[in-house]
């Protein structure tokens, strides 16, 4: 589904998230990456593959969790950018440790660099992708962890300040 191939995009650094949703009962997350868009109000988007589950249930739910990646969580971004949440439940195959939100349905995920809750405020369809924008209406950052960075088809750590 994810088609690095003659794109340029796997060459741009990028950070590393999880968006995870739920709605009418049905829960699903995916690796993604994200940016940032405003500071006020704070917003952050996402651009999300028609193709995928979470396009269709965060067009529902109207709010989802960005949740970005840790530099421990290597192998559950290999996971979950790699798996369809069509019939299995990723949080359950993958043994996802979760933690309640404040104010989304959606889970966090623990252990992550910073989770934060979304509720849509806007979306986009540009290609095969919708970008989805959300204002962060909670978040939580844990400031011992360090980001995971997404370049060259690689995971990376930050490395050295240069001013
Ligand atoms: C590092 C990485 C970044 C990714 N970024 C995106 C992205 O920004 N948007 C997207 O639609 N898919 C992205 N993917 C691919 C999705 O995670 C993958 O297609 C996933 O299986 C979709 O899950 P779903 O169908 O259960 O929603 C990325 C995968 C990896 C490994």
């Amino acid at each position: 589904m994810w088609n690095y191939k003659d794109f340029i995009f796997g060459e741009l650094p990028c950070i590393v998230t999880f968006v995870s949703v739920e709605v009418e009962g049905k829960q699903n997350i995916m690796t993604a990456s994200g940016m940032f868009v405003s500071d006020s109000p704070p917003l952050i988007a996402v651009s999300i593959s028609k193709k995928s589950i979470t396009h269709r249930l965060v067009a529902t739910a109207k709010e989802f969790a960005v949740n970005i990646a840790s530099t421990d969580q290597v192998p559950l971004a290999e996971k979950l950018g790699g798996t369809h949440g069509g019939t299995i439940d990723k949080f359950k195959k993958f043994g996802i440790s979760t933690e309640p939100a404040s104010k989304i349905k959606s889970s966090l995920i623990k252990d992550c660099f910073a989770n934060l809750e979304c509720k849509l405020v806007n979306s986009m369809a540009e290609g095969d992708y919708i970008l989805y924008v959300g204002k962060v209406v909670a978040h939580k950052v844990r400031r011992k962890l360090k980001p995971l960075i997404w370049f060259e088809k690689k995971y990376y750590q930050l490395g050295k300040k240069l001013s």
